[in-house]
């Protein structure tokens, strides 16, 4: 017997028991990852839900460290998608049945903004006659503003906490009160209160980050009680500060496959919450995207941002689908996810279980 499945076998997992797991290596990694499978067949099932991603804007008033479109980088021709490219993006969803958008975009909190998204959102809900589902991912923004897009029909938002640690955050944000973990942490709880499916997530390998902190971070998810999550690999882009620290990471396999333990051992802990395979994980290993799935993840979403602007949209190096059309992505996604064994929730919202139980 493996050491490993003696804490496989737990119903709640400690600190060093999840510091284990990240640590484990062949025949341990492979009995974590089988557990993680069972437990996505039995709690959500084979189905894999898309999200079809607008990347609404790349103007951000904000510089996080490690991002490619801070405000400080100027290599960037900034853009904002019209009215008319989002209900686009959003009847090809919409004709295609994904039943289920995300609307992303660099943090902008001024009121003309505020008022877009709001105008799009009750557009975007007279269009498709409520059938389309819209997760909204724009950053840190009043409760008014939250409610404001809650009441005009967004349904989930993902904010990352991007690190769970408060002493590790102001390494890679500037340390001032538009970056400030308190006030991070406080959008998080504000968004639950309006009543958001909430998801966060974090970033996996970045520079002075530990394996005990991404066991923190498991922890801290379970703790807040997230209804999904997004987490990838950590890659450096040469335009932000962190770029200096590039020799000193983890290696891109190792940052790899800890975001695949991450992935699994998240399943195992929160059963039935929906885990993004996200698109960094890809970028690093062609078949990222159905390795998580086969541990554990099961949503997916396919880009619907116009070609023209996914070069300038670049959070980090070597994204992968810069020239794909959203056709050419979705045919893409649906042969990653047959290879994986699993199915796609094709007219399905796939709202988080964990959401509709705790509202239960
Ligand atoms: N590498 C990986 N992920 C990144 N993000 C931003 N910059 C990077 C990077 N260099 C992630 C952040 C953010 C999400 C939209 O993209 O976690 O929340
Ligand atoms: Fe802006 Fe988000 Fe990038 Fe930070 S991670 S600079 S908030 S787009
Ligand atoms: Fe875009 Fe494969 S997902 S080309």
């Amino acid at each position: 017997m493996f050491p490993v499945e003696s804490i496989l076998a737990k119903p709640l997992f400690t600190r060093e028991d999840i510091i284990y797991l990240l640590n484990t290596t062949e025949k341990e990694r492979l009995l974590l990852f089988e557990k993680a499978k069972e437990t996505k067949a039995a709690f959500v099932g084979k189905k894999v839900y898309f999200r079809g991603l607008i990347e609404y804007s790349n103007y951000c008033k904000k510089n996080c460290y490690y991002c490619g479109i801070r405000a400080g980088n100027s290599r960037y021709a900034r853009y904002r998608m019209t009215d008319g490219e989002v209900l686009d993006a959003v009847n090809y969803a919409y004709q295609n049945d994904y039943a289920s958008i995300v609307i992303q975009s660099g943090e902008q909190t001024n009121q003309p903004f505020v008022r877009k998204i709001e105008s799009l959102l009750n557009r975007i809900d007279r269009q498709t006659s409520g059938k389309i589902h819209v997760t909204l991912s724009l950053g840190e923004q009043s409760g008014e503003t939250y409610r404001r897009w809650f009441e005009a029909g967004a349904q989930r938002y993902l904010l990352r906490i991007e690190v769970s640690n408060p002493t590790l955050y102001p390494k890679l944000h500037p340390d001032n009160q538009t970056h400030s973990y308190k006030n991070r942490l406080e959008a998080l709880k504000t968004l639950r209160t309006v009543g958001y499916q909430v998801g966060t997530g974090v970033m996996i390998g970045l520079p002075f980050q530990s394996v005990s902190d991404l066991a923190d971070d498991l922890i801290f998810f379970r703790d807040f009680d997230i209804d999904m999550a997004g987490m990838g690999p950590y890659i450096a882009h040469a335009d932000t500060p962190l770029y200096q620290y590039r020799d000193e990471l983890l290696p891109l396999k190792s940052r790899f496959d800890l975001s695949l333990k991450m992935v699994a051992i998240l399943r195992i802990m929160m059963k039935n919450i929906n885990i993004a395979a996200t698109t960094a994980m890809q970028t690093i290993d062609p078949q990222g995207r159905e390795k998580a799935l086969m541990v554990g993840a099961n949503v997916i979403m396919p880009n619907l941002t116009p070609v023209k602007y996914r070069q300038d949209y670049l959070l980090y190096e070597n994204k992968p689908c810069l020239d794909e059309e959203a056709e050419e992505c979705k045919s893409c996604l649906e042969a990653r996810i047959h290879i994986a064994g699993d199915v796609i929730g094709y007219g399905e919202w796939g709202d988080s279980k964990h959401f509709t139980d705790r509202k239960a």
